[in-house]
């Protein structure tokens, strides 16, 4: 398949007619930093009635939807009550994510959609309780990748696709904030019995499906990782958001490195920092037998990158590089995100962002905590579903 370069200058935007008559029954499950912006969302669309809000913290939901500018909507601090009582269609998983295992499979159990927010879980164990729930019930779970929906990021995956690189043998990928940890609106994400995961489950799994949706997800077959705390445990790790006391609570990684195999023979080279004396720990690449493709340093968790990728390749024997034009940015990722989600429910259709291509990523991010605690390489196991 030859790349289309008409491709490089449209949007692509697929517009979707929406049957405002069937309106589907949405609540939200976890009401904190970003459920606003899927409350915002759902609100925009003629085909939703957004009608419960649920949080542990007694009137944390009432606020939230108030925030938002939402009326009629019921409130629960219970999550099973809420999905019991109110004749629901589908939720958004928004907790932190030691939750989300338990809210998704209870959801799917009483015959809802998810909508899950990344990372799928903290688990592999728990991923598979998921894919097994989701396949029972029949409904649909969607993981919360929005930037599988920008039309750079798409472009990755058209080069690859392509074939023009020929084929894959070695991709590097990753990323890191220079003073990054976030504690400035949450401090759930840097506590290991709420988040589980750190910078791994924060910007890491941004950066694993970027290069294995681009891959066609092959499965991961081992991992030799790391997972470290240099940095967080420290009081001066906090100095930009004066929040020193956070150094005592920090229980979860603030670095993560990995050398993974994937099936096809494809190495994939990761590391993720939360904090680092740097500026980046460098580019994405992918490395093919035809063609090489360099995506600059992107904090790719935003959804889309500022500087062009180039392809390098011989031709007639000689060295050429290609700057693949930037496209503009796709401003309503969220928009897009909800949509299809409520599109598959509406048509029947496997789910956006299916669970069956996440619990790759899911394996992965286990498989570096797994590996990082027994100091070896590990084997990683898929159960059938
Ligand atoms: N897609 C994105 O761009 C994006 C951005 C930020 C966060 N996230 C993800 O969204 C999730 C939430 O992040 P956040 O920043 O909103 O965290 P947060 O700590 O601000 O909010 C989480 C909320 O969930 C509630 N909660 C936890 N367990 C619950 C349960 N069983 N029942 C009801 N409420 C429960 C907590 O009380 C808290 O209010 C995380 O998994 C995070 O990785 C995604």
């Amino acid at each position: 398949m030859a790349i289309d370069m008409n491709n490089f200058s449209s949007n692509q935007c697929e517009e979707t007619v929406v049957n405002a008559d069937k309106k589907l029954r949405i609540g939200i499950i976890g009401t904190g930093g970003i459920s606003g912006s899927h409350i915002r969302t759902y609100k925009a669309q003629p085909d939703v009635e957004l009608v419960a809000g649920c949080d542990l913290i007694p009137g944390k939901a009432e606020k939230k939807f108030a925030e938002c500018e939402v009326e009629g909507a019921k409130f629960f601090t219970n999550y099973k009550e809420m999905i019991d009582t109110m004749n629901l269609d589908a939720v958004s998983v928004c907790t932190y994510n030691r939750t989300h295992a338990e809210c998704t499979i209870y959801a799917l159990e009483h015959g809802l959609h998810v909508l899950l927010e990344k990372p799928m879980t903290v688990t592999l164990d728990e991923a598979v309780a998921i894919r097994k729930a989701e396949k029972k019930s029949g409904k649909i779970v969607s993981v919360g990748f929005q930037p599988r929906f920008d039309a750079n990021m798409q472009m990755i995956k058209k080069i690859v696709q392509s074939g023009e690189l020929g084929r894959v043998f070695y991709v590097q990928t990753g990323g890191g904030r220079r003073h990054g940890i976030p504690v400035s609106w949450s401090e759930t994400f840097i506590e290991n019995d709420k988040a589980g995961l750190g910078a791994l489950g924060d910007i890491g799994c941004y950066s694993i499906d970027l290069v294995m949706n681009a891959l066609g997800n092959p499965k991961p077959l081992t991992v030799s990782g790391t997972a470290t705390d240099y940095f967080g445990t420290t009081p001066e790790a906090y100095s930009q958001v004066g929040k020193p006391e956070c150094a005592k609570k920090f229980s979860v990684d603030d670095f993560a490195s990995a050398y993974i195999r994937l099936e096809g023979g494809i190495i994939l080279d990761f590391r993720i920092a939360w904090y680092m004396h740097l500026d980046t720990p460098g580019d994405t690449i992918l490395m093919g037998t035809k063609g090489s493709l360099r995506v600059p340093s992107t904090d790719c968790w935003n959804g889309s990158f500022s500087k062009p990728m180039t392809i390098y390749r011989d031709v007639a024997g000689e060295p050429v590089q290609t700057q693949i034009p930037l496209l503009p940015e796709t401003k309503d990722l969220w928009n897009r995100k909800i949509r299809s989600f409520l599109d598959s429910i509406h048509n029947g259709t496997e789910a956006p962002v299916p669970t069956s291509q996440i619990i790759y990523n899911q394996a992965i991010l286990s498989g570096i905590q797994d590996s990082s605690e027994c100091g070896h390489e590990v084997e990683i196991n898929i159960p059938e579903i």
